[in-house]
């Protein structure tokens, strides 16, 4: 056998050890995951009013330097919602540590009220 022969054998058996058609399992994100969940309407206000509504109001329309959620959530995507809600924005606070089923829940919530 050649050098060369011997290389593409070497190929050879490196291709066939490297399945196609097969689809790598990709990473998901945290809000995918969120996403992912079915949101309950009842459970997602109670996610509001407990940790939302002393700034942007029981009715979402805000005021005293707090955003109208009823104008902003419909303006921006769900992913650009969540990222604001888990990662705060400005002086409004960080809500990551609401588990996922509570910020699918207060998605729900909130795609309902002000869709
Ligand atoms: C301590 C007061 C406070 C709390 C509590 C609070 N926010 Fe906010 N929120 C703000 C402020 C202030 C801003 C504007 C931040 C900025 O643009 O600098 C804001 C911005 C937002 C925005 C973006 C609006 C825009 O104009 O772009 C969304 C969406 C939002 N809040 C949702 C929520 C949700 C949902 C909750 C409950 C999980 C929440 N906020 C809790 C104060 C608060």
């Amino acid at each position: 056998m050649t050098t060369r022969a011997l290389g593409a054998a070497a190929l050879l058996t490196l291709l066939a050890g490297c399945p196609g058609g097969e689809t790598p399992t990709e990473p998901t994100t945290r809000i995918e995951d969120i996403l992912a969940l079915t949101g309950d309407t009842t459970a997602g206000g109670n996610v509001y009013s407990t940790n939302c509504a002393t700034c942007h109001g029981a009715d979402g329309t805000g005021g005293s330097g707090f955003p109208n959620l009823t104008v902003e959530v419909p303006e921006h995507t769900e992913e650009q919602v969540l990222t604001i809600v888990i990662d705060g924005e400005g002086t409004m606070p960080a809500f990551g540590t609401l588990s996922d089923q509570n910020l699918a829940d207060l998605m729900a919530y909130m795609n309902a009220e002000w869709p």
